[in-house]
């Protein structure tokens, strides 16, 4: 089975804890093949050996960026956005039904907050025909431009080998 992580990042985080939760299922399913790919460079079609899809992506104004905001982002010094992000990536990519897919984040740390980006990619995952989508975990920077708070690589990580358990508890992600 086949995993994709597509992630996208303006300062690099999202990208750091992409592949943080990438060597966690790794580490948890041995041989099993995990892709990183930024939304620009992610498949519209998503071929049926791929039994996860983890969809990861900065907190931009409580949702997931935009043009706007990743321009704004530049403004502060990000050099790496994406030109495509996932906002546009979900809009374009063909719903697969029987597909588990994951969401996750970074954001800053406040007591609260309405929305966050992967609060709001599950929502459009769901409508663009992901009945399985769901809201993973929001990982933690100290600052708009990073970098992660202490731990919260390891976290992510951790949370990698915690979705790869769950996986063969499903046998193997057919749910
Ligand atoms: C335009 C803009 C809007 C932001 N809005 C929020 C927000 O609503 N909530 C939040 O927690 N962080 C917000 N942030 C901080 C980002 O979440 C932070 O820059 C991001 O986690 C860094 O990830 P990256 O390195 O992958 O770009 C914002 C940052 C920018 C540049």
């Amino acid at each position: 089975m086949n995993i994709l992580i597509v992630a996208e990042s303006c300062f690099g985080n999202t990208l750091t804890v992409a592949r943080a939760v990438g060597s966690g299922l790794a580490r948890a399913l041995g041989e099993e093949s995990i892709t990183v790919l930024r939304p620009g460079e992610a498949p519209r079609e998503l071929r049926s050996d791929i039994g996860l899809l983890l969809v990861g992506a900065p907190t931009h104004g409580f949702s997931m960026p935009r043009r706007q905001s990743r321009e704004q982002a530049a403004e502060k010094g990000a050099t790496g956005s994406d030109s495509v992000g996932v906002r546009e990536w979900i809009a374009q990519v063909t719903a697969r039904e029987d597909l588990r897919a994951v969401t996750f984040d970074t954001s800053v740390k406040m007591r609260f907050s309405p929305g966050s980006a992967s609060k709001s990619a599950a929502k459009a995952l769901k409508k663009r025909g992901f009945p399985q989508a769901e809201r993973g975990q929001s990982f933690y920077v100290t600052g708009t431009a990073g970098p992660l708070a202490d731990g919260e690589e390891q976290r992510a990580e951790a949370w990698g080998a915690q979705l790869a358990g769950a996986l063969s508890e499903d046998g193997g992600g057919s749910r």
